[in-house]
């Protein structure tokens, strides 16, 4: 059976370092994007993994990438937008350009990628596209004191909405994961004092993305996937 083609970002990062690894596992060909040179060497090297220097707060560099990505290898079957990141504060502690950071860190990462991806997708027939949320855009309690990143969090989701409206039927469904706190080094770190078993794991969410892009994920339509460990 061919491999199936699979984009994943951030992919030096906690999240994508073992989603990388599961999707290798299971026989995909990847292709990892990293920001910055020295990532590419924290990658372990594998015969099916192309590592891609991508800036993707750059749009024409992320439409040159995905149209070289397709003219390389025909068919890309799956996208997993993991790039992004965090930052604290209220409305008093926010301004204009604080938003702007974090949109385009969180949103313009994704729908850079998306945007030229999605038409081929829809005229193939087939897609599974994977967007990173997080609980304070759907938590106001949580959200209201990181106000730049679950607003630029909460605008993935809906993209994900009009995506998905404007695929129906067409075999190109967009997931949105919703992580609360990941067991990571610098959650640790950062709150010492938690229990971090209660934490979603990288590799618990790894395995879920895999599932979306298999055959047992194929009758999702829509998803969207709160991974709360037990928090
Ligand atoms: N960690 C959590 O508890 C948590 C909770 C909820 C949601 N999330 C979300 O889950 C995702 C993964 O989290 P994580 O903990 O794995 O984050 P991470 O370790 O900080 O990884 C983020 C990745 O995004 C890359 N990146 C940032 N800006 C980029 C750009 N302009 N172009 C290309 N790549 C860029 C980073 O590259 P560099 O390493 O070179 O900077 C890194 O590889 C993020 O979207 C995050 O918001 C995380």
């Amino acid at each position: 059976m061919k491999k199936k083609n699979i984009i994943i970002t951030g992919a030096n990062g906690n999240l994508g370092t073992a989603v990388v690894k599961k999707f290798l596992y299971e026989g995909y060909h990847v292709i990892a994007t990293v920001l910055h040179q020295a990532a590419i060497e924290t990658l372990d090297s594998h015969a099916e993994l192309e590592v891609r220097l991508v800036d993707l707060s750059k749009e024409a560099e992320v439409t040159f990438f995905i149209e070289e990505t397709l003219e390389k290898h025909e068919v890309i079957d799956a996208a997993l937008m993991l790039a992004g990141g965090f930052s604290m504060g209220n409305i008093e502690k926010t301004s204009a350009s604080d938003l702007m950071k974090m949109y385009s860190l969180n949103f313009e990462t994704a729908y850079n990628i998306i945007r030229p991806l999605f038409p081929h997708m829809i005229e193939k027939g087939y897609g599974r596209l994977v967007v990173v949320g997080a609980r304070p855009a759907l938590d106001p309690d949580a959200g209201k004191n990181m106000i730049a990143y679950a607003l630029s969090k909460s605008l993935l989701i809906k993209l994900a909405e009009y995506l998905n409206a404007a695929s129906k039927g067409k075999n190109v469904t967009t997931t949105v994961i919703i992580p609360s706190t990941i067991d990571t080094p610098e959650n640790r770190k950062s709150m010492p004092a938690a229990n971090f078993e209660n934490w979603v794991k990288a590799s618990q969410i790894a395995d879920l993305m895999e599932v979306i892009c298999s055959e047992k994920g194929s009758p999702v339509r829509e998803g969207m996937i709160k991974v709360y460990g037990n928090l």
